[in-house]
């Protein structure tokens, strides 16, 4: 096994997760904030990148404290949850750099597949980059999910590792996570972790490549789910 995430899963019962603070299933699952934690420490990784705010940022800026170089970059779409997430982590005891971006998600193509993703400014993640992990947990299914990882590949330093939350779902997360393979093989290592939560993936970047074109016959469905959901966006429902 890979030996940061086996330190991980050796050291995560050592993290503490406050029940009290824990806001309920939306958010990271407790075991799954502890490996998260305990993944931090392991690889040493001082620049984090993550997409879906909430408490979960505030146990990576826990972990990072104020470690030299140390900064975390955490997007959303929700202003009401970006502001909270914020507001947890600057009355935390935590030093350690952050920003908060609020950035709606829009339709955009990917090949011919047409993704939800958030929009931010062309080049700011590999501006503000590279980092060392990226934890995606946006809003479930085809909110962002897969196309993220398209997005924060380029800004991901070799050696770097992207962890999947809920990887257990099979016509969600599983099919991101062939699709991923299917546009970078060879250049990314996965591995699922099923036990932990509600499964997570972690995926290491082994080399800089540029995206493979992903399956057309993937295309249809993930073009209609993803209209299916700008319009629950646009109308108000998330989940
Ligand atoms: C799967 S949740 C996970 C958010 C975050 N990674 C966490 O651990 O709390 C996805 C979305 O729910 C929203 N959210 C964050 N905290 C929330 C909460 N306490 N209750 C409901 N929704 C929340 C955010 O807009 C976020 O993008």
């Amino acid at each position: 096994m890979n030996p940061d995430i086996a330190s991980a899963l050796a050291e995560m019962d050592k993290i503490n997760v406050s029940r009290l603070e824990h806001p309920g299933p939306l958010a990271l699952e407790p075991a799954s904030c502890r490996f998260l934690a305990a993944f931090i420490r392991a690889t040493g990784a001082r620049k984090v990148l993550e997409f879906g705010s909430g408490f979960s940022s505030l146990m990576i800026a826990r972990e990072l404290g104020e470690q030299e170089g140390s900064y975390l970059l955490s997007i959303d779409n929700s202003p009401q949850y970006s502001r909270l997430a914020k507001d947890s982590v600057e009355s935390s005891e935590s030093r350690a750099k952050t920003e908060f971006r609020v950035a709606p998600l829009r339709p955009k193509f990917y090949g011919m597949r047409l993704l939800l993703s958030y929009s931010l400014p062309k080049g700011l993640l590999e501006a503000l980059g590279p980092f060392d992990l990226v934890l995606i947990d946006p809003p479930h299914h085809q909110y962002g999910r897969e196309s993220v990882f398209y997005d924060a590949f380029p800004a991901l330093a070799p050696g770097g590792y992207v962890i999947l939350d809920d990887a257990n779902r099979e016509e969600a997360e599983k099919k991101y996570l062939s699709s991923w393979d299917a546009a970078y093989g060879d250049a990314i290592n996965p591995v699922v972790l099923e036990g932990i939560g509600k499964g997570l993936a972690v995926i290491e970047k082994l080399e800089d490549v540029p995206r493979w074109p992903l399956p057309a016959g993937e295309s249809v469905l993930a073009t209609l789910e993803t209209l299916r959901n700008a319009g629950r966006l646009l109308f108000g429902r998330k989940e």
